[in-house]
């Protein structure tokens, strides 16, 4: 059954265009995913449609409050029986990686939550107890764009989003190394040489040197991700 995915958002109109492109696009089509974006502000009661308010105790900014939230969130829940993972997007959160990724792509309904103001109604965190997810240690204007990065990397490795012959399997981080550098023709491009290794037919040959300089990027880009592989081997080679 397609993963259902609910996002509620101030801005509806801002992922029509990435939801109708490219990847997302397709595993829709393909029914492996629906998308159902519901406005928050539909659910202001008071004659401005008000959404967010002046925090107590003073400061800059508005805070998104509790009533218009807490009433979108159930009327959207109901739409569906499948209990819905709530996600809060918010630079509090925990940081998105592969494996948060994957994750979730098992999921079979996410309701994503999209604030766009300083901040949220502590309340809507205590009450609706959703995970807090955050893309990176920047903040954004809001968590639309968030979302939308998130509900990319988790419909890429829905089974068949992909198509047959590109599978999300081999990918940078799916092992926990870098990409091997990649070349296509011409073979020789103002005085730039493809790799003797990737022209000569012999298979055996190109995988070790690709995973060789998968190994050399990832120790001098991200020893971060070195260290955790590195770590990853011992302990496979210990069980
Ligand atoms: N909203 C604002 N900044 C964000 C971030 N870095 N991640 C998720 N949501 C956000």
């Amino acid at each position: 059954m397609a993963i259902r995915i609910d996002i509620l958002t101030l801005f509806p109109e801002m992922f029509g265009p990435v939801l109708g492109t490219s990847i997302p696009k397709r595993a829709a089509e393909k029914g492996l995913v629906s998308y159902h974006l519901t406005g928050i502000r539909d659910f202001a009661t008071d004659a401005h449609k008000s959404v967010d308010d002046k925090p107590f105790g003073g400061g800059p900014g508005m805070v998104m409050m509790c009533q218009t939230l807490f009433d979108a969130v159930e009327h959207v829940e109901k739409q569906d029986v499948r209990p819905a993972t709530r996600i809060l997007l918010t630079p509090q959160g925990r940081v998105l990686d592969q494996t948060l990724a994957e994750e979730l792509s098992r999921k079979e309904r996410l309701l994503l939550i999209a604030g766009h103001y300083e901040g949220f109604d502590e309340r809507i965190i205590d009450g609706l107890s959703p995970m807090e997810l955050s893309i990176g240690d920047y903040v954004l204007s809001g968590g639309e764009v968030a979302a939308m990065v998130l509900i990319d990397a988790i419909v890429r490795l829905l089974p068949g989003a992909l198509g047959a012959e590109t599978g999300a399997a081999d990918e940078s981080f799916a092992d926990g190394l870098l990409e091997y550098p990649q070349y296509t023709r011409p073979r020789e491009f103002r005085g730039m040489d493809v790799p003797d290794v990737l022209l000569g037919g012999n298979h055996k040959a190109i995988a070790q040197w690709r995973l060789e300089q998968r190994k050399i990027r990832t120790q001098t880009r991200r020893p971060d991700l070195w260290q955790a592989w590195l770590a990853k081997q011992e302990k496979k080679t210990k069980d």
